[in-house]
């Protein structure tokens, strides 16, 4: 082969614990970013001018001193906008400027273009906007009062649960309040446009949906799809939180480009980001739990309700997918799972990995921990009792659970964590520690993997190979940190027996691969491995073809391994069969396609299949607190993960982590502070507090041996969001610290997350002093 370094390995590429492929340019800076892409002469440079207030009509706008401000060249309003004025992924809802009313502060109402960076957000700061303040909904109960929402309320019923919960033995009952979250990737939004020939756009964004990209710049210019083109090598982080956000700063530089003729780029600052873009819902929720004597439950009555900001973004589905995960791992009998979508004068929230899931399941969690202090028994026991398993395999939406594996899962877990003994060690520590208490929990994981849209369940591939057998490949998912490349890659080397290095991973391009779908729901390898595989079998099919006629021989007897082909006795170097192969006028380049088989679901009935299958998980948490301050820390977190037959365990050993410590931050420090004009108080990392290096607890991450009972991409699991959810264990481990003060004998009140200053007022409150 041409390339030096495409060399031929025995090894299998799949299932390989292979490094991330951009991993040491990561570490060395040599990844390129968007802002480190060289720039175009006469590049533009944007600011947003943005809302000073929660809700106010726009009485006027004075720009003369923006105009006037050095290096200014345009300032861009809606009135500039060719066509609509919008950048929502669904509703219509999202303004790119606003223009008769603000909804929320630091919405976005204009746009000045400047020289450099630097005098664009100065001149910013010099408009002039007069408003007419209106009445502002803040909060949940704000919302609730004026009865303000982003569509009906929605539920899942199964069975008759309040006859069931008048019957139970016990009856549990309890609120929960769970914290927002900003998804604080490394990289913020950002994104560059390009203007070119007739009126053609290019648009590199840092974005996890392309195809959206494209259709909302398309949209907002009055222009043909054909006429824009978004291209993503890598995000620097996303975690949902660019999967719609990114429309607004990318239609802006597109607007920008489109007016002046001059490439426009906008790279936010982080306050902005923090200000400007949708978090992760926080969430008021109350539960009423039926449990028969031994602790087993009879029926949830579960209300869940959430602020969903200015408009709807993808909250539907957001809490729709809290509603599917409202049981977690656990059989209900009777549910009746109700959510309120509530609107507000805040930043619309939106995808933050889980979407929604994490904060379904943590009422179910809170009532696991609640039932087990009500009946005297351990936690664990209780969860185990309630799991799902044959014959208790309906779900509240009708689907069944069919692989039965949390079971065994759990068990090997609280094995390998040393749960029991460790739980009488703390017990003992306790009762000899005056101030600082020890929790320890143990939660599981159930995800239900696919896209509850059920459309968006698809996705297409391209793949080139070239005369030397080195080989291209594009796809519609895009590049976030997770591992989505190499993971394709490593299922395109395999199906042509080629070493990785012969694979060259290219950017997520619109013009390669149409219609695709979000980079999301976790589903990125499954969909677009699948879409990739197919195209590389639609030519490794060709070359077989074209072979056996060749070399007179049978197509069952043409092998592709270890980088040649093997034809019965005769061995061709890949390469070569690629070039021979040319010259007979041979297509060597395909597309690929591929939809998930099964799911379905009917929204109005709340019945149906959703998910193609689950992804299993479960992990052991040990908490510290110190009951005179409040100051907490989990001092180990064991974890068995189920991620199928794993393509790649490196990448999925990362993803569990990464996960499990965003899911930690969300839990325990990261807080969301509105005041009452309805500005964000904590948009900079001096007050917003992620988790650090020394927050991270001893781990011990294992995966679950297993392979998918469904056709996935050779039988692997989705890893993207679950993991997240195993920190939960931390918030319940932490819950128990809390419990001991009380001897387990009263139920703490803590809502998440748990700062000190929450697992304080929690600890008065078991000790019958002030909240
Ligand atoms: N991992 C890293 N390093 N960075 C990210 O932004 N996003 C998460 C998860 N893991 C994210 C990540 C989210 S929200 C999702 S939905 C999945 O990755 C998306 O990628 P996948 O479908 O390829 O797993
Ligand atoms: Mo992930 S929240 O589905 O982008």
């Amino acid at each position: 082969m041409a390339d030096a370094t495409i060399s031929a390995s025995a090894a299998p590429v799949v299932g390989a614990a292979l490094p991330h492929d951009s991993a040491q340019k990561h570490v060395t800076g040599r990844a390129l970013y968007i802002d480190d892409m060289p720039e175009p002469p006469g590049l533009l440079h944007l600011a947003i001018g943005m809302s000073e207030r929660a809700h106010a009509r726009i009485v006027a706008m004075d720009f003369s001193a923006v105009l006037a401000s050095p290096g200014v060249v345009a300032v861009l309003t809606a009135k500039d906008i060719p066509a609509r004025n919008d950048v929502s992924p669904i509703m219509g809802d999202d303004p790119l400027f606003a223009e008769h009313e603000v909804l929320y502060h630091g919405q976005s109402l204009f746009a000045v273009a400047a020289e450099t960076r630097e005098a664009a957000r100065r001149a910013v700061r010099f408009a002039k906007i007069d408003y007419e303040d209106l009445p502002a909904i803040l909060t949940i109960s704000d919302a609730r009062a004026a009865n303000a929402r982003i569509e009906k309320s929605r539920s899942l019923t199964k069975g008759d649960t309040s006859a069931a919960l008048s019957r139970s033995a016990h009856r549990i009952e309890g609120t929960l309040g769970i914290g927002g979250q900003d998804h604080f990737y490394l990289e913020g939004h950002i994104a560059m446009a390009v203007p070119g020939e007739d009126g053609d756009l290019t648009i590199y964004s840092s974005t996890q949906n392309p195809t959206e990209t494209q259709l909302v710049i398309a949209h907002l210019l009055g222009k043909p799809a054909h006429a824009v083109v978004c291209e993503v090598r890598r995000m620097g982080g996303a975690f949902g939180g660019k999967e719609t956000q990114s429309a607004l700063i990318a239609a802006a530089c597109a607007l920008a480009a489109v007016k002046t003729g001059h490439a426009a780029k906008l790279r936010l600052d982080r306050d902005d980001d923090m200000i400007l873009t949708g978090k992760r819902h926080d969430f008021e929720t109350r539960y009423a739990i039926g449990v028969d004597a031994d602790g087993r439950i009879t029926a949830a009555d579960i209300e869940l309700a959430s602020r969903c900001g200015y408009s709807a973004d993808l909250s539907m589905a957001i809490n729709d997918r809290a509603m599917f995960h409202a049981d977690n791992a656990y059989f209900l009998p009777a549910a009746n799972i109700l959510s309120h979508r509530y609107r507000t004068n805040t930043v619309s929230n939106t995808a933050f990995r889980g979407f929604g899931g994490p904060q379904g399941m943590m009422v179910v969690e809170r009532a696991m921990d609640a039932i087990a202090i009500r009946l005297g028994r351990d936690p664990l026991d209780i969860r185990k009792l309630n799991l799902y398993g044959p014959a208790r395999d309906e779900t509240p939406y009708g689907q069944r659970v069919e692989q039965h594996v949390i079971a065994e899962l759990i068990d090997q877990l609280e094995e390998s964590s040393s749960y029991r003994a460790r739980r009488k060690a703390i017990h003992a520590w306790n009762s000899r520690s005056a101030h600082i208490k020890r929790g320890i929990s143990l939660t599981p994981v159930k995800f239900g993997i696919s896209f509850t849209a059920t459309h968006l369940n698809q996705a297409g591939a391209l793949v080139h190979v070239y005369q030397d057998g080195s080989v291209q490949l594009n796809h519609g998912g895009t590049e976030m940190g997770q591992g989505l490349m190499i993971k394709v890659a490593q299922v395109v080397a395999a199906e042509f027996g080629l070493p990785l290095s012969a694979i060259r991973i290219m950017p997520t391009s619109t013009a390669k691969v149409p219609n695709t779908s979000a980079t999301a729901a976790s589903a990125g390898t499954d969909l677009n491995g699948m879409a990739a595989r197919n195209a590389a079998q639609t030519i490794k099919a060709r070359l077989i073809g074209f072979i056996a006629q060749t070399y007179s021989i049978d197509e069952a007897e043409i092998r592709f391994a270890n980088g040649v082909v093997h034809a019965g006795t005769t061995t061709i170097p890949f390469a070569q069969a690629a070039s021979e192969a040319y010259f007979a006028r041979v297509s060597l380049s395909a597309t690929g396609y591929y939809k998930t088989p099964k799911i379905g679901w009917d929204r109005e009935a709340g019945k149906g299949r959703p998910f193609f299958y689950y992804a299993w998980g479960a992990a052991v948490s040990e908490a510290t607190i110190n009951t005179l301050t409040g100051e907490n820390r989990i001092l180990r977190t064991d974890i068995l993960h189920d991620c199928g037959k794993s393509l790649n365990p490196a990448i999925d050993l990362g993803q569990i982590e990464g996960g499990f410590i965003q899911g930690l931050g969300w839990l325990t420090s990261e807080e969301l502070v509105f005041d009452d004009k309805g500005r964000l108080r904590t948009h900079a990392p001096s007050t917003y507090k992620i988790p650090t290096a020394s927050d991270r607890p001893e781990m011990h991450i294992a995966l679950f041996d297993n392979q998918n009972d469904e056709d996935s991409i050779y039988r692997s699991k989705a890893v993207g969001e679950p993991p997240l959810m195993l920190a939960i264990s931390a918030f319940s481990a932490i819950y128990d610290a809390i419990a001991a003060v009380g001897d387990h004998s009263i139920p703490p009140h803590l809502d998440a997350p748990a700062t000190p200053e929450r697992v304080l007022a929690a600890i008065n409150g078991v000790r019958g002093g002030p909240a």
